[in-house]
Order: C-alpha cells, then structure tokens, then sequence
C-alpha cells in the first residue's frame, strides 16, 4: 500500500521509542522506503546501529556532522520525503515545533520541511494535560500538522491516563491515510461530532444520546478520499478515527471555540448534537441535598449556533457548509425550514423517532435537502451513508 513512497521518521527521547524497530518493519514491510533521524533523547533509548540496520539506510543524527552534511543537506533532507513522522512526538519535540525552534537536526528538519507532516504524541498524562503542551497543540493542529494518538492506558512510569503512544499498526494507517491520493487531496474538511456535555455542577452534566457513530464514519470517509480532516468531537462513545485531527471539545461553547481555530475549510459539516441550552447557574461546587426536600432550580441560557455562525460568516465561509437535522416527525419540512434559517447549503435530515433505532444506533436512513430539492436514501448501514455522503461532497468541491 505504500510501496516507492519516502518516509522521513524523526524518533523523539521518550520509552515509547522501543516500538520503533517495530514501526520501522511494518513500513517497510507496505513497501515505503524510511529514512531515521534520532534525536539526542532517542538515542537513550533505541541505537542508531540497530535503527538504521532495520531501516536499511543511513541514520541522521547531528545537524553540525559534515559527512552528511556533504551528501545531503538538512533542507533537502527536509524535503526529500513525501511524509515526515515524529514518533514518538515528545512534549519537549511538540514546543519545539509550535514555537519555531530550529536547535537541532529534528527540529530544523521540522522547521525547514515543506512537506506534510505526521506526529504520534507520547508523554506523561499530566505532561500531555499541561496548558502548555494544550496551547501547543492547538497551534501545531492550525499549522496542519496531523496526530496520530496518544491512547489512554497504563504509562511506563506507572500512572494512567492519556499520553501512550498510538500502536505501530495505528500509526501505520494514519501514514496510509494520509498518503492516499484521492479526490479530495489537498482539501481541508472540518467535522464536528458527538454529543456536548453541559456542566450542572462539576460532577453533573446534560447530555444526550448521540454517540458520534456518523460523524466518525463522515470523517473516515472523508479522510479516504484524501481530505485533510479536522474532526472536533464532544464526549462521543466511538473512538475518533485515526489519520484526522482530533480536537476533543465539552461544551457547545468549547465547540464554537475550536471550529473557529480549525478554519479556513473547504468544506465544513456539523453532524454533533450539540445541547441548544446550557446551564446559566451551573454551581462551582457540587450541589447538596439541604435535607428538607428544596429542589435546586435550573436556569438555562441558549447556545451558541455553530452551524448557523459559520454558514452566516462573511469572510471565510467555507464553500460547502452542512449540517444535519434529527428531527422525530415530518422531517423533510423541518429540515426544509431549517436550511433556511441557518443559511448552510445542504442538510443531511434523519428520522430519530424512538422505534427506529437511529440515534446511538449502526443504520441511518436520510434524506438530503439542498437548494435543487430533497433527494431520499434508502436505510443503510451509517458507514455507507458516510461514503455517499463524502463522495456527494467531493463531487460538490468540484473534486469527484
Ligand atoms: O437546530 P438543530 O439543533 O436541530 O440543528 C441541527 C444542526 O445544527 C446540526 O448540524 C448541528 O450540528 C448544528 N448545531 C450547531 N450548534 C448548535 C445547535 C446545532 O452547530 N448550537
């Protein structure tokens, strides 16, 4: 599947670098081609002798060493892939790369490279929560620059939480994805997905059914036609596919946030269920029984519209903005209605009436309306809507 395409893999100082022999093979084994560069850190863990044997070429390991220096700069080597992957991405490696520092060879490769660029992140959970590293990768994401992982597990140092690194294999089909040619190469795709999470106080929330089963599928499908994918998700019980971007987001508010930091797109669709209300007296601390019976009253203030923000933009306004209706009766005239209200191009509209097990369910039924009409879809499985549906958009991108 990857066979004559060149991998630059920058291995970054973390434990995670004992399962590069292992990525190393898989690559290669796809027929990819995989030229190392250790970083100082890396080279605690893993050799360059075993490395580069595995690889089967030359290691880089020093910006200043004149021998390679003279059979190939650092530019060109920047440039002479058509991937580079940093695994394992430490958090050191990610502040590099989002604040632009160039001092030594893996990070001057990143800063000098013009081509696409893959990181699988590995650190402590508490590393991987810090603001810093937060603020971190919400730059390195609006540069582009795509995740794979990190998984939450057991870590090497004994704690658990979010921060292990992303199996070889997944890091295997994120390269994939992202070194597929497809119709929709070279453009950029935000998804939104999942349910959102309104805080009653910090230990209840509101939420609701969606399990972000379509929005995953959508983004799947999108990322195998070659899109660049942007995928914003609430708590949503489906795994994010790999090869996107994943921003996890809680409320509806987070959600408007992240959408507007991951634009400019091509094309945008908001398959989450967002809450259309939130708490306005959401309490700081958790609520208490006062042990007379007196019922805490809620006040509810109303959300932001990401659909209808971003359809109404005036600059920037994606080219394609879709969005999606649940509705639970006469669903072509709500969803009629509804385009027209929140100003977006086409709504992909769905039965979500109790019986048909839609909603948190593996089948959808949909009909799409835009401005030529409402075309239906007989039932499938959602994975099928999501290949439909993304090949609707790319046709529509002028792509198809
Ligand atoms: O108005 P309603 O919630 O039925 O509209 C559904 C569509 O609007 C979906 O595409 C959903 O993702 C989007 N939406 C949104 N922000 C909201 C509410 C809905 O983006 N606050």
């Amino acid at each position: 599947m990857l066979a004559g395409k060149r991998i630059l893999l920058i291995i970054g100082g973390g434990i995670a670098a004992i399962k590069l022999p292992e990525l190393i093979r898989a690559l290669r084994a796809q027929g990819a081609s995989v030229t190392p560069v250790l970083t100082a850190g890396g080279a605690q863990f893993v050799t360059p002798l075993s490395i580069a044997a595995l690889a089967g070429n030359p290691i880089h390991t020093d910006l200043f060493d004149l021998t390679t220096e003279a059979e190939m700069g650092h530019i060109q080597l920047s440039r002479s892939a058509d991937l580079v992957v940093v695994a394992p991405a430490t958090a050191d490696l990610m502040a590099k790369m989002a604040g632009g520092i160039a001092n030594d060879l893996a990070s001057t490769l990143l800063l000098a490279t013009d081509t696409p660029v893959l990181i699988a992140p590995a650190m402590n959970v508490r590393m991987w929560e810090h603001p810093a590293t937060a603020r971190n990768r919400a730059t390195l994401a609006a540069d582009g620059i795509r995740f794979v992982g990190p998984n939450a597990g057991e870590m090497a140092c004994g704690e658990f939480g979010e921060g292990r690194m992303a199996e070889p294999a997944e890091i295997v089909a994120a390269i994939s994805a992202m070194l597929a040619d497809g119709p929709l190469k070279g453009r950029h795709v935000l998804v939104t997905s999942g349910p959102t999470h309104e805080p009653i106080d910090p230990v209840r929330y509101i939420a609701n059914r969606s399990s972000g089963a379509q929005g995953t599928a959508l983004a799947a499908a999108l990322r195998d036609l070659g899109a660049r994918v942007t995928f914003v998700t609430g708590p949503a019980s489906v795994a994010p596919p790999e090869g996107v971007t994943v921003i996890r987001v809680e409320t509806a508010r987070e959600m408007l946030e992240a959408v507007e930091a991951a634009l400019p797109a091509d094309a945008a669709v908001f398959a989450a269920a967002v809450a259309d209300w939130r708490v306005a007296n959401a309490a700081g601390q958790k609520m208490k029984k006062d042990g007379k019976g007196s019922l805490p009253a809620l006040e509810f203030a109303e959300n932001p519209d990401i659909l209808a923000i971003v359809s109404q933009m005036k600059a920037g306004r994606p080219g394609l903005v879709v969005g999606f209706a649940a509705e639970t009766h006469e669903v072509e005239r709500h969803a009629t209605e509804k385009r027209a209200r929140k100003g977006c191009d086409w709504i992909v509209a769905n039965d979500v009436s109790p019986g048909t097990g839609i909603m948190g369910g593996t089948e959808n039924a949909v009909t799409i309306i835009d401005a030529t009409g409402a075309e239906h879809w007989e039932r499938m499985g959602k994975a099928e809507v999501a290949r439909r549906l993304a090949a609707r958009i790319a046709a529509a991108l002028g792509a198809g």
